[in-house]
C-alpha cells in the first residue's frame, strides 16, 4: 500500500479510542491480554490491532521486542500475522505463552476447564494446606490473612498434582493473577514491587474460590468466543495455528539474544520500559514467589527499572540500552517495514526535563539510524491506566511514532 493511503487511514483513526466500537456478533475484535491478567503499562489492545491491520499484511511477521503479556503478539496471531514476542520477566512471558496455547483449536478447552473448575470441590477447610508449602511459597503467608492462604495453599498444592501441562499452565496463570487481589495489601503494584507488606490488622478475609472460579470460566468463555469467531472469519485458522506452533514465537529473554534474520521482519510495534518508572519484574514479587523462582536474575536485566532511580548513570544506561534494541529492530526489519514506538510524553516542567531530554534522545538516534518518521501523534492515557499502576506512574501522555526502514 502507498504511503499516503496509510497516511490516510492512520490519521482516520481516534487514537484515544474513548469510544465503544460496535463490534456485531461474530466480529473479530481485539483480544484483551490484560482482563486474564493485571500487569502494568499494558497496550490497550486496540492500538497494536490498528497498527496491525493498517501496516502490515495477511502472512507478514510481527514482533514486538518489549511483549509484555503478549498485547502485540496476540492481535497479531488474531489477525493472521505471524508474531514473535520478548520479554525477560518470565510472569509476563507465561502469561502470553498460555493464552496463545489456549488459542489452540485442536485442544479439548471444556476438559480443561471442568477440571479446573471442579477444584475447589475437594478443599477440606479442617486440613492445613498452609505448612505442605515449601519455604519459598509458605514467604507469600505474610501477605494474606490466615485462612485466605489456607485456601490459596490447597490451590497450590493442587497446582503440583496436575498432570495436563496445559491445565497446569492455565491454573497458574490464573492463580498468579489473583495472588494480587487477593492479598491484603490493595494499594498497587508499587507497594508490591517495595516488598511493603500488608499490617496485621489490615489482613483481610476474601474468597479464594470465588474469585479463583470467576477469573477462570471468564477466561475460558472468552478464550471459547474469540476462537469461534477466528475459525468462522477464516477457513484455515486450524492450518494456520499448526503451522506457526511449530516455532518457538514467545521468548522470555532479550531479543538481543534472539537468531532472528537480518530484514525478515515486516512490523516491529513496541512500548519500551519507561525510564525510571515501574519495577516489572519486582512488582510481580507475588507470582515469584509461588513459581519458587528467584527474581533477582531477571531484575539485572530490565531496562528502565523504578528501583534504580536514585543510580546517577539511569538515564544514561537506559538509553544505552533502548537505543541497542532498536538497532537490533532496524536490523531485523525489511526494507519499507515499520518501526512503531510508543514513548511517554513529559510534561514540560522541570522536574521532567530529563526524562524527557532521554526520550527525544531516543527518536533523534532513530532519525541518525536513518529511519524515515511518516506519522506521530499524541495521545491521552485513559485514567484507569494511571490509576493501575499508581502515585509513582503519573504519566498522561504518551505519544505514538511510526518510522519506516529506507
Ligand atoms: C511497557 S511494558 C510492555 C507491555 C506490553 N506492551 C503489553 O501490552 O503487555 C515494557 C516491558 O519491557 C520489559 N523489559 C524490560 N527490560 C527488558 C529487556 N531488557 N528485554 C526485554 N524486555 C524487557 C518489561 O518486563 C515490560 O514487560
Amino acid at each position: 500500500m502507498e504511503n499516503n493511503e496509510i497516511l490516510k487511514k492512520l490519521n482516520s483513526v481516534n487514537w484515544n479510542f474513548d469510544f465503544s466500537i460496535p463490534y456485531g456478533a461474530g466480529m473479530l475484535r481485539p483480544f484483551n491480554c490484560r482482563k486474564y491478567y493485571s500487569y502494568p503499562a499494558t497496550f490497550i489492545p486496540e492500538i497494536p490491532y490498528t497498527l496491525i491491520e493498517i501496516l502490515s499484511q495477511k502472512g507478514d511477521v510481527v514482533v514486538d521486542p518489549f511483549g509484555g503479556i503478549g498485547t502485540t503478539f496476540m492481535q497479531a496471531l488474531s489477525l493472521e500475522r505471524i508474531p514473535f514476542t520478548f520479554d525477560i520477566n518470565v510472569v509476563a512471558s507465561n502469561v502470553c505463552t498460555t493464552l496463545y496455547r489456549l488459542l489452540d483449536p485442536t485442544i479439548d478447552h471444556e476438559n480443561i476447564r471442568d477440571l479446573l473448575v471442579s477444584l475447589p470441590e475437594r478443599y477440606n477447610s479442617v486440613v492445613d494446606y498452609a505448612c505442605q508449602l515449601s519455604s519459598c511459597r509458605a514467604e507469600l503467608s505474610g501477605w494474606f490473612e490466615q485462612e485466605t492462604f489456607n485456601e490459596l495453599a490447597y490451590l497450590f498444592v493442587s497446582y503440583d498434582h496436575l498432570e495436563i501441562t496445559l491445565a497446569k499452565a492455565v491454573l497458574e496463570l490464573v492463580l498468579s493473577s489473583i495472588l494480587t487481589t487477593l492479598s491484603s495489601q490493595n494499594k498497587g503494584w508499587a507497594y508490591i514491587a517495595d516488598n511493603v507488606k500488608p499490617k496485621p490488622d489490615e489482613l483481610r478475609r476474601k474468597d479464594v474460590f470465588k474469585q479463583y472460579l470467576m477469573s477462570t470460566t471468564s477466561l475460558f468463555n472468552d478464550i471459547n468466543s474469540h476462537l469461534n469467531i477466528l475459525e468462522s472469519v477464516w477457513e484455515d485458522y486450524i492450518d494456520f495455528y499448526d503451522e506457526t506452533a511449530r516455532t518457538q514465537r514467545v521468548f522470555d529473554n532479550s531479543i538481543l539474544m534472539a537468531t532472528i534474520n537480518n530484514c525478515s521482519v515486516d512490523l516491529v510495534i513496541t512500548s519500551p520500559p519507561y525510564p525510571k518508572m515501574i519495577d516489572y519484574v519486582k512488582s510481580q514479587r507475588l507470582s515469584f514467589c509461588f513459581y519458587e523462582r528467584d527474581f533477582h536474575e531477571y531484575v539485572q536485566n530490565e531496562i528502565g527499572a523504578r528501583y534504580r532511580r536514585t543510580r546517577k548513570d539511569a538515564l544514561e544506561s537506559y538509553t544505552k540500552s533502548v537505543k541497542q534494541h532498536i538497532d537490533k529492530m532496524k536490523l531485523i526489519l525489511k526494507t519499507g517495514g515499520y518501526l512503531c514506538l510508543v514513548l511517554p510524553d513529559y510534561d514540560d516542567n522541570a522536574k521532567e526535563k530529563n526524562r524527557r531530554k532521554a526520550i527525544s534522545e531516543i527518536v533523534n538516534y532513530c532519525f541518525e539510524l536513518g529511519l524515515n518518521k511518516i506519522f506521530e501523534l499524541g495521545r491521552y492515557i485513559p485514567s484507569h491506566k494511571r490509576t493501575l499502576s499508581i502515585q509513582w506512574a503519573t504519566l498522561v501522555n504518551e505519544r505514538i511514532f511510526i518510522f519506516q526502514k529506507r
